[in-house]
């Protein structure tokens, strides 16, 4: 077990800076997941921390020691990527077996060590077999026993379950989680899921373009969004964010949107939106913060619903405030339909005021 803690990571590649200064500890036994749009530097990120490329810039610790200088063999690390070829013509057994064997361990501790893994991944009953004859997660959960027998200080791993079908991926993400539960190692997990990333990690780093723009619990990831980047990555469907103007009515502060619809702030979000470096500010809502109403009650704003689509357990409408399109979640049985002219209640208490020209989160003075 061990921290991780990277300090102002930086990696280019030519002109091209895919990871800018970086800084972050994973702590000792932390489940920390990366996430972020295709691109954005995690692969990269993750990369650096195995050693399987040269940083341009900073410094990497494992359990207290600097790593930069250290071959990826001697930082104490197993990294499982999302193409996890195993040995086609050794069984199941012997996959596991061969980087112990490579280690010069001694038969009888690489025996103890193979039947551990397989137990915890509970492959015991596949020792026998060939890869070929595994389903897709037998053969991910051999991958990751081969990760686990070596007993890595760190465990890093990219996509490991972008390979398999929806099924399987939810029973793989349930079983790396308990997984965790049960040996507390540090895990660095990258994925572009963020279903994967909240149910699983204990935090969240969401990168954007090579820059990590938060570093959180996720419940506070998707409750104080940094700024509207994060704010419009996290969530699914994401908040809806809306550039408005700030007009200030005597004592009151109210919101106007270029399509001439304007609402009057509580008094906590008008000090939040009088902060604001211009009277430029992104008004931001999660579609379960909004209601829908039939006529025009006070407090609400015009719109007309643009597309309806029914998922199930909740329908999404998403509705046209002028040019902006704000997403609706309602119960399935809610009467709605396309160009309906509707009226759309904000709650005050759970909506979000970002600056418009640093796009970052505004807070209560
Ligand atoms: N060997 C390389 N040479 C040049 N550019 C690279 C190299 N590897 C990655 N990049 C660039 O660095 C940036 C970050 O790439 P990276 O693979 O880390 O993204 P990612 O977040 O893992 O994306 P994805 O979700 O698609 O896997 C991208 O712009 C990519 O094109
Ligand atoms: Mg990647």
């Amino acid at each position: 077990m061990a921290e991780v803690v990277l300090k102002e990571v930086v990696k280019h590649y030519g002109a091209h800076i895919a990871v800018n200064h970086v800084s972050l500890t994973v702590g000792d036994g932390e489940f920390v997941a990366l996430v972020g749009p295709s691109g954005c530097g995690k692969t990269t990120t993750l990369n650096l921390v195995a050693g399987l490329i040269p940083m341009s810039g900073g410094e990497i610790h494992i359990a207290d020691r600097l790593v930069n200088d250290l071959d990826p063999k001697d930082r104490d690390i197993a990294m499982v990527f999302q193409n996890y070829a195993l040995y086609p013509n050794k069984s199941v057994y012997k996959n596991l077996a061969f980087p112990l064997q490579m280690r010069k361990l001694a038969k009888p501790d690489i025996d103890a060590k193979v039947k551990e893994a397989a137990r915890v991944l509970d492959i015991t009953h596949l020792l026998e077999r060939r890869p070929r004859e595994l389903s897709g997660g037998q053969q991910q959960r051999v991958a990751l026993g081969r990760a686990l027998v070596r007993d890595p200080a760190v465990f890093l791993m990219d996509e490991p379950l972008s390979n398999l079908d929806a099924k399987l991926r939810v029973q793989m993400r349930s079983e790396l989680k308990r997984f965790h539960q049960d040996l507390h190692t540090t895990v660095i997990y990258v994925t572009h899921d963020q279903l994967e990333a909240v149910t699983m990690a204990d935090k969240m780093a969401v990168m954007s373009g090579g820059f990590l723009q938060q570093y959180d619990a996720p419940d506070m990831v998707f409750a104080k969004p940094v700024n509207t980047f994060v704010a419009g990555f996290i969530g699914s469907p994401a908040m809806s964010l809306v550039p408005v103007q700030v007009v200030r009515k005597g004592d009151a502060v109210w919101l106007r949107s270029v399509d001439g619809w304007e609402f009057e702030l509580s008094a906590e979000n008008g000090h939040k939106a009088l902060s604001a470096t211009s009277d430029k500010v992104v008004l931001g809502a999660r579609h379960s913060t909004l209601r829908i109403h039939k006529s025009a009650e006070p407090g609400t704003v015009p719109g007309r619903v643009y597309i309806v689509e029914p998922t199930g357990d909740v329908t999404f409408a998403q509705v046209k405030l002028g040019a902006s399109i704000i997403i609706v979640s309602l119960d399935p049985h809610f009467p709605i339909a396309p160009d309906e002219p509707v009226f759309v209640e904000f709650n005050q208490n759970k909506l979000h005021l970002f600056d418009g020209e640093t796009q970052m989160a505004l807070a209560a003075a």
